[in-house]
């Protein structure tokens, strides 16, 4: 008789995994009193202004000075790249194994993403090669905390500062993660934070920028509003600029978002820990690497190895087995970014035609294409949940194991 679930079994577990978001009380008198005092957007709202408020708090809780609150985490790149003065044919060093507005924001401003392989073990850029990667047009280069896990910041500092680079982080999965018992998005020249959907701080959409340098605040400042300066007349506008403000709205729920925000990253970190010792005692499945700088890693994407050889079950037959158990697990990304049509065909417009970019199509990534195929992503949500229930995670995976046979 068939053990699996998905061959009929008895599945593993039967609940819900929490859901997200988590809000309650506070968000609903928040956003209820946004309404009610009929200032929605931050340009009437004076001192009382929420997106203010959420500025000094979250950059505060980040380690920043200053704080820009923003649309989005795409936003956010577009107005930090801007600011550190990328241009037109300007090199923006990164890696491909990353959610493509890493990549798309330099784009738009008609600039190059240089992608440099990871490490195979921490998913974030690998610092031994960026040096090779910098020629007369790099401009800066584009750390991405992966997942919440902290790159190798000394030495991409050491680099940048060599040569004469821009740091800008891309601290998307960043809240509350520490480099050597620093918050990251500011360890650099600027960073920025997103609070997209399926982030750990969410109001649906929002973002952030984030620096300790007056200067790019000021720049991220009027960036972000059509070119607006501070303490200027509010119709003389100084730079080519979008609007990319938050609304006071999304920036009520966030503030009631930040306030939960250490007890649930405590919660992932304690179960991710938990998970990584049972799990990665299960012969085929490794978890992934940590550095001692990753003072504070932020379970984002969690993810364990997954040696398909080993198993001898090929990866998304095994998801689907743990997903039939009640386990929600994914393959994360299915290739790293050059390998989008918008790389490979050079979708990139009238640039194409002044701007010379490498030739993606034929790039080859070894540990980023590897990283594509050897892991299995746990959903966000689950780590929410009582450390005793990781347990049944655990179960899940080794009920899988033992019974591989039944995938053959
Ligand atoms: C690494 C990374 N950078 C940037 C972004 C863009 O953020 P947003 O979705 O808020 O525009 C995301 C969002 O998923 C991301 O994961």
């Amino acid at each position: 008789m068939s053990k699996l679930a998905i061959n009929g079994g008895e599945k593993t577990r039967t609940q819900s995994w929490p859901s997200w978001p988590i809000w309650d009380q506070c968000e609903i008198n928040a956003v209820t009193e946004v309404i009610e005092s009929g200032h929605w957007g931050r340009l009437y709202a004076g001192e009382a202004s929420r997106c203010y408020q959420l500025e000094e708090q979250f950059a505060a809780y980040q380690d920043a000075r200053y704080g820009v609150a923003v649309t989005n985490g795409t936003a956010a790149l577009e107005i930090a790249l801007q600011a550190v003065g990328v241009d037109i044919g300007d090199e923006v060093i990164l890696s491909p194994y990353t959610f493509v507005a890493s990549a798309t924001s330099i784009l738009r401003l008609k600039a190059v993403p240089v992608f440099v392989d990871c490490e195979p073990d921490t998913r974030n850029i690998d610092p031994d090669l960026i040096e090779a990667a910098i020629t007369d047009r790099t401009k800066a280069i584009m750390p991405v905390h992966f997942g919440g896990r902290a790159c190798d910041m000394q030495h991409i500092l050491d680099i940048a500062s060599r040569h004469g680079l821009a740091v800008l982080e891309d601290a998307a999965h960043g809240w509350g993660a520490t480099w050597n018992g620093r918050k990251v998005g500011a360890i650099g020249d600027i960073g920025t934070i997103s609070f997209q959907a399926s982030k750990h701080m969410t109001a649906g959409e929002g973002g952030m920028v984030l620096t300790n340098d007056e200067e790019l605040a000021e720049k991220a400042f009027s960036y972000h509003h059509i070119g607006r300066l501070p303490g200027r007349p509010f119709y003389e506008h100084h730079e080519c600029a979008s609007n990319y403000r938050m609304n006071e709205l999304t920036a009520a729920v966030l503030l009631c978002q930040l306030t939960r925000l250490e007890a649930q990253s405590q919660r992932r970190h304690e179960n991710g820990l938990y998970l990584d010792e049972k799990l990665g005692a299960i012969p085929g499945l490794k978890p992934l690497g940590s550095k001692d700088y990753m003072t504070r890693i932020i379970r984002h994407c969690p993810a364990m190895f997954y040696d398909e050889e080993a198993v001898g079950v090929p990866r998304d037959r095994f998801i689907e087995a743990l997903n039939a158990e009640g386990i929600p697990c994914s393959i994360g990304y299915p290739h790293p970014l050059y390998r989008n049509p918008l790389f490979t065909e050079k979708r990139f417009g009238r640039a194409a035609e002044i701007v010379d970019y490498p030739d993606y199509g034929s790039m080859n990534l070894p540990h980023s294409e590897q990283l594509c195929l050897n892991q299995v992503w746990i959903a966000n949500n689950a780590l929410l949940a009582e450390p005793e229930e990781m347990d049944d995670i655990v179960a899940a995976f080794e009920k899988v194991m033992a019974n591989v046979s039944e995938l053959v």
